[in-house]
């Protein structure tokens, strides 16, 4: 019987994995679901975190590994390319990594926030199994910058030499953290786009998922307030924030989880090429106020 185009449990630790780039909160939440029926490859930058979070499902009884791995240098990531293509393939990536304001260089928050899932993807993509699928993690962020072809077409090409001066002059300055954010994610979602036209003939799905507010250790790392999206430069607490949201509240990890589930799983086997913005309804008000044109 063919090992490719199942869904195996954890214990057939020989089957193909679950790929998961980020080991914090979101991450480890996310490998605690896939875990469930693949064997687990974690990847982060930091080996401390790693090395704990293996530690602490090997706990639990699943079937994972840990690689280290800086997803912005591009020798790492073409060996973790060459690991990958060794074992026995990837059935579902989990792309989670990115960082906040907290990493304090816009070009730096780029090349991890964007050029690392473009990079990830161009390393795992061939170990894709049949019936694989990839998924991103975005933000309800990347529904903020202007539908504009220019735009689109720069975000498209994110490895091209002089991206960042490109975007900078794009932008009219220095994108400031935030807007930094809104077009790396927005990166995000079109590289998923993308890679469901590219893998046309394959068997393999790619997916965006756009969290909208979310109490995780991320969003408590960067601070307690929010950009108000009224036109000016003001900011609102996050208390003030989420009661845009129609349901009047923060998601959790596991409202996020429970999906990236749905969507990894064959139940989701036609789903395939778009984001899904799991946030409660955020966006929709967004949309109604003019805050974002999608
Ligand atoms: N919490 C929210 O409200 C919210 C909202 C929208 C989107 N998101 C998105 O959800 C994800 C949040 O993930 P999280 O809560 O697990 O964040 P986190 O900060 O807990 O974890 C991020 C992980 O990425 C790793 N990492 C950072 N740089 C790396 C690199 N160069 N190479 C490899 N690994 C690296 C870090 O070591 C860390 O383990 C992010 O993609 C974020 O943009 C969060």
């Amino acid at each position: 019987m063919s090992t490719t185009a199942v869904e195996l449990t954890a214990y057939w630790a020989k089957g193909p994995v679950a790929l998961i780039i980020g080991c914090g909160g979101m991450g480890t939440s996310i490998a605690r679901t896939l875990g469930r029926r693949h064997p687990l490859l974690m990847v982060d930058i930091d080996q401390k975190r790693l090395d704990a979070t293996v530690d602490g499902l090997l706990l639990d009884g699943f079937a994972a590994r840990g690689h280290l791995c800086d997803i912005t240098d591009p020798a790492q990531i073409e060996t973790l390319g060459q690991v990958l293509a060794q074992g026995p393939g990837v059935r579902a990536l989990a792309h989670v990594a990115a960082v906040g304001k907290s990493i304090g260089d816009w070009r730096k928050m780029m090349d991890i926030d964007l050029f690392g899932a473009v990079r990830v993807a161009q390393a795992a993509g061939p170990s894709l199994v049949r019936g694989g699928a990839a998924l991103f993690i975005s933000s309800l962020a990347s529904y903020l910058p202007p539908l504009d072809s220019k735009l689109d077409a720069l975000l498209d090409d994110p490895l091209a030499p002089g991206f960042c001066d490109a975007l900078e002059t794009y932008h009219g300055r220095e994108p400031d953290f935030d807007w930094t954010y809104n077009y790396a994610k927005l990166g995000v979602n079109r590289l998923a786009e993308r890679l469901a036209r590219d893998w046309r003939g394959r068997e393999a799905r790619a997916l965006s998922l756009s969290p909208g507010m979310i109490d995780s250790p991320m969003a408590r790392a960067e601070g307690d307030t929010l950009p108000s999206h009224d036109g000016s430069e003001a900011r609102v607490t996050r208390a003030d924030k989420a009661k845009e949201i129609p349901l009047e509240r923060e998601g959790s990890l596991l409202e996020i989880t429970n999906v990236v589930d749905f969507l990894l799983s064959d139940a989701a086997s036609f789903v395939n090429g778009i984001d899904i913005p799991v946030d409660g309804g955020h966006r929709a008000v967004w949309h109604k106020a003019g805050i974002v044109a999608r």
